[in-house]
Order: C-alpha cells, then structure tokens, then sequence
C-alpha cells in the first residue's frame, strides 16, 4: 500500500537490562536497511533503557491503560509510556485477552486512549481454531474490528489519525505453535480487514498497515511478506535475538 514494510517485535514477558545488547545488534540491522521499518516492544521495565540504546527502531509498549492517570495499581498509561520513549502500543493481544479478561471495549477504549495521547496503535485480532474450522474466521474478526476500532477523527490538524494505526491479524492458534494459515487464507482475511477499514474509515482506511502475527519466522518471513495486502509483521518468539530478527528484517528488505 505503499508503506514500507513494518517488522514489530513483542518482546512479551521477556528480557532484562542485558537484552539490550541484542536490541543493539537489531538496531544495526535495522539502520542498514532503511526501506524497512522496525519496531520493537519490549516489557515497560525496559522502554526508556531501550530508547537511550537504539537509534534506527520504534520502541513501544506491550499494553496501555485507558485512563490517563489514578488509582490502577500495575498499570500504566499512554502518557507514561509516551513519556518513556515510546512512540507505540500494541493494544488488544490476545495473550491480554486471555489472561487478563480485556473486552472489546476495553481494547476500544485504550486505542483512543493512546491515539488521543499521541502514540501510535497496533489493534491485535484473530480467530481461534474452532472459530476457524467453523468457517466463522473473518465474521469473527470483522466482529472485533466493529467493536475495537476507535472512534477518531481521521483529520486532526491536518495530521491523519487513521496513519497512525495498524491493525494485526493474528490467529490465536497460530501464535508460538509454529502453525501458519496457508497464504490464501493470509490473503483473504487481510482483503476482508482492509474492505472493513474503508468501509469505516472510507479512504483513509487505505492508510492503515495491516500486518500478520503468528509464528512468523526467519524461514517463512519472505513468502507471507510478498502477500500484496500483508503490510509487515508482529513478530513474537523470533524477534528475541539478532540471528531471527534481523534475517526477518532482511526478509522484509
Ligand atoms: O505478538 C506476537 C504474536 O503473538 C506472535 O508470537 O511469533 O511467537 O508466534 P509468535
């Protein structure tokens, strides 16, 4: 769609203060391939140290509140990761859906949030297996897309919103299982979410990336990247260390 492509590390619950040597090696890969955009999200703990560290990638969160501040005990706001050095949020994982109950309202709420505090937002969606083997999979997805997509403005200040969002189809049984849709699968619910986001957003709809989560790894990367409406990839378990990410990151090149 004429974005370059997008390679977003979830780095989830893990890395300590020495990973950040590996986000340095990362780093280097990603300056040296420019026509690539690379992001990476590791755990709150490590966002500012990771900004200081790196120079070529976006750093974000894994999660925002949806409040701006008050009494939350463990969560954070957009405005606290904004002031930490990020500049985006994965919202809506489905890991956080999972474990920690979020709704679609909830995840609706926390993309306006973030939007509103001037970061941009990565919406996670995908079906699981039985709602797949069901033939249920895009009305699932089209599902969380009504009920998830923020209400914005898609102008503000001559600044479009919508370029600031992207959505992520991520199979819930496709994550960390090494399972991958076929490319016509791929292909065919990246049409859907791109036809629902016009619908919705009307043209701007076309500004916003739709990239494919799901065990997504050095040795597939190429071929679920040349798909035309796959715009990048949320990359989990690979993006850990320079020897996965970086040859994904070549992959995208
Ligand atoms: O956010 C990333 C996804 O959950 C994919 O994780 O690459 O380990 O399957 P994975």
């Amino acid at each position: 769609m004429g974005h370059r492509p997008y390679i977003v590390g979830n780095w989830k619950m893990n890395g300590t203060r020495n990973s950040l040597a590996e986000a340095r090696a990362i780093d280097r890969v990603a300056s040296k391939w420019p026509q690539v955009r690379v992001g990476i999200a590791p755990p709150h703990t490590l966002i500012h140290a990771m900004r200081d560290a790196v120079d070529s990638i976006d750093v974000g969160g894994q999660d925002c509140h949806s409040e701006t501040d008050g009494a939350y005990t463990g969560d954070i706001s957009a405005a606290m990761l904004k002031d930490a050095g990020a500049s985006f949020a994965i919202l809506g994982h489905s890991e956080r859906r999972q474990y920690h109950g979020e709704t679609n309202p909830q995840v609706k709420a926390k993309c306006e949030a973030a939007l509103g505090a001037g970061l941009s937002v990565i919406l996670c969606v995908g079906e699981t297996e039985e709602q797949r083997d069901s033939g249920e999979a895009e009305s699932t997805v089209s599902g969380q897309l009504t009920s998830c997509l923020p209400e914005i403005a898609v102008e503000e200040e001559g600044e479009s919103v919508s370029a600031r969002l992207a959505i992520a189809y991520e199979p819930i049984w496709a994550i960390g299982t090494g399972r991958v849709p076929s490319l016509d699968e791929i292909k065919a619910m990246h049409a859907s979410i791109r036809a629902k986001l016009v619908d919705t957003f009307g043209e701007n709809g076309n500004e916003v990336r739709i990239l494919y989560g799901g065990s997504v790894k050095a040795d597939n990367a190429l071929e679920i990247l040349s798909c035309d409406e796959v715009g990048g990839a949320l990359v989990g378990g690979a993006s850990l260390t320079n020897e996965s990410f970086g040859a994904i990151i070549i992959a995208a090149a």
